[in-house]
């Protein structure tokens, strides 16, 4: 998989992307994640990229050209046109399925917006995906492209250690991760359940189940409706007072 991030702030994204499991992924070739300035594609003598708004109004706006020139660039070092993504707060908001969806692609382009937006006449030019991270603004496109990048990488072959690192977790298969715990058995006062000591692991493995349960209909018990629920799942549900579908 190869993902190419359109930026004005490249260096922002690579001290991230140099980091940790992306950092050793990268290195290993498990994945090719790219940063471009999209100020080199800019043909203005003085190197911009934005302007103000025609028709007036506060902040600058990217312009089409550089953005446009930028990813005909990157198109042309793929061996296959890249499926192209624009971060905006006006996308549809990220989910655990788009992002299974995009890892089975090779090659994926990530434009960061900036300022206060893009000429429209490029995104209607290349008619980009366009994706949200949630129902907030931030100033850039850059931290959205990050999240979106880390979250399709450490679904590739290769790059986390085990197929279970990412089966079990939060979201995966609609159900909250089960509470974790470390040494010491005893902390504050506090101690780690006994089942979890037992070394029984059928015990343990139906203890997490029940907690993964407990603490989605809890929290996210919209969830709970698109989650693979066995018939003792219902009925552990429907024994601590929630119901299911
Ligand atoms: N750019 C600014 N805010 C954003 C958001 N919430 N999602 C994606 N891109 C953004």
């Amino acid at each position: 998989m190869r993902i190419d991030i359109m930026t004005l702030f490249p260096d922002m994204c690579n001290s991230v992307l140099g980091e940790s499991i992306i950092g050793r992924a990268r290195a290993a070739g498990k994945v090719e994640i790219n940063t471009v300035d999209i100020r080199d594609y800019t043909e203005d003598k003085h190197r911009r990229v934005d302007d103000k708004p025609y028709g007036g109004g506060m902040g600058m706006i990217l312009q089409a050209q550089p953005i446009f020139s930028c990813f005909n660039a990157i198109c042309e070092k793929c061996a296959e046109k890249p499926h192209l993504i624009y971060m905006t707060p006006q996308g549809k908001t990220l989910t655990q399925s788009k992002v299974k969806e995009l890892a089975k692609l090779d090659n994926i382009a990530i434009l960061c917006g900036h300022y206060e937006g893009v000429d429209e006449r490029v995104i209607d030019e290349l008619q980009p995906e366009e994706i949200s991270i949630g129902d907030y603004v931030l100033t850039g496109g850059e931290l959205p492209a990050l999240i979106l990048a880390d979250s399709i990488s450490r679904m590739l072959d290769g790059v986390l250690s085990g197929e279970e690192c990412f089966t079990d977790e939060s979201h995966y298969s609609s159900l909250l991760e089960y509470p974790q715990y470390t040494h010491p058995s005893v902390w504050n006062e506090r101690e780690v359940p006994e089942v979890l000591l037992s070394g029984h692991h059928e015990n343990v493995d139906r203890w997490r189940r029940q907690q993964s349960l407990l603490r989605t209909a809890q929290r996210r018990p919209d969830m709970l409706k698109n989650a693979e629920l066995t018939d003792e799942d219902k009925m552990y549900l429907t024994e601590h007072g929630y119901t299911t579908i």
